[in-house]
């Protein structure tokens, strides 16, 4: 094959997805918390490029987090317990969007709470900003004492609280969920009927270590929230039981590394990945999955990424 033709192929692939009114141009995404507010990573990837950034969880009002130590490594993972610290929704919209709305990429609000009321007027707040396409809900948190995966780990509450910021907002609603629950398409189809667009799963899953030499926790919060590679088969898992009990979009998030990573969720069902601690490892790690997910679809003379998504064949295979 001759590179001009490649670069034809290339030109001529569509991997739009549709995530309830919002397009995006692929369904590359970057993970909240793992990406600042964008601009921090703009000197190493093409922000241009991605499909979305999701942007750090904001909250009304400015948050320190939680006291150090807060992120440990561990076995293909890590541990955090940052706790949400973020610059406050208001601060978000005067001081760090300017600098988004340069680029022609969507970008997606994660918000967090400690109470209903609270998402609530966050979600009021972004609501007709110009230039924020979409709002993630993070119902999910394992790190803060109230709010969080208080309202994502119980059907009734997550949907009540997406019921509150339905009626609040136009903007397509993404609901984060947590893996730490017994039946993930319980919380998933409580979400759907309450008016969320799409869910993005999975967080990050409630974790521990300890320092043996002083027998303290290695993290001030004792707990944190595992992320990595090691969490990968469990999101895959969650991804698929999700995928075949609701109708509206899935977005795959836990672990996604690569560009294989990445289309094994698309395969699964996923229409788009958030990309996480890859980024701490590799920041251009969005860029070279976007790449590895076009070379695939160029091997395997796939035309449209939709043809992708959803096409696993389970065979007959059960479990033993
Ligand atoms: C340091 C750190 C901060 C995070 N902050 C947020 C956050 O503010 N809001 C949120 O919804 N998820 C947050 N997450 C969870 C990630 O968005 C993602 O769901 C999780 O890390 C699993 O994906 P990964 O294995 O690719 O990192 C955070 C994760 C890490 C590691």
């Amino acid at each position: 094959m001759n590179p001009k033709s490649e670069e034809d192929r290339i030109e001529l692939q569509d991997l739009t997805i549709a995530i309830g009114s919002m397009t995006l141009k692929n369904p590359v995404m970057t993970a909240s918390g793992t990406f600042g507010y964008g601009e921090e990573y703009a000197p190493f990837v093409d922000l241009n490029r991605l499909g979305a950034v999701v942007v750090k969880g904001l909250s009304l009002e400015p948050r320190s987090g939680n006291p150090p130590p807060r992120i440990m490594e561990t076995p293909s993972g890590m541990l955090n317990a940052v706790g949400l610290q973020n610059i406050g929704v208001r601060d978000f919209i005067a001081r760090k969007l300017p600098f988004l709305r340069r680029y022609d990429t969507a970008v997606i609000a994660n918000i967090f709470g400690e109470t209903v009321d609270e998402y609530r007027q966050v979600a009021e707040i972004l609501n007709g900003t110009e230039g924020i396409h979409a709002i993630e809900v993070n119902i999910s948190c394992p790190n803060v004492k109230r709010g969080g995966i208080s309202f994502g780990a119980c059907p009734d509450a997550a949907a009540e609280i997406t019921r509150h910021i339905r009626s609040e907002t136009d903007l397509p609603l993404i609901v984060k969920l947590t893996p730490n629950v017994t039946d993930i398409a319980q919380i998933a189809l409580a979400v759907e009927a309450a008016g969320a667009d799409a869910v993005s799963l999975i967080n990050t899953v409630t974790g521990m270590s300890v320092d043996i030499e002083r027998r303290r926790p290695h993290l001030a919060n004792v707990t944190g929230g595992l992320s990595g590679p090691a969490i990968r088969p469990i999101a895959l898992r969650m991804v698929w039981q999700v995928v075949r009990a609701v109708k509206v979009p899935v977005i795959g998030i836990g672990g996604i590394m690569t560009a294989s990573d990445a289309l094994e969720f698309l395969i699964t069902g996923a229409r788009a990945v958030e990309i996480g601690t890859a980024n701490f490892i590799q920041p251009a790690a969005t860029m070279e999955i976007l790449d590895g997910i076009k070379d695939y679809m160029i091997r395997h003379k796939i035309g449209k990424i939709t043809e992708l998504i959803g096409s696993l064949d389970t065979g007959t295979q059960g479990n033993c």
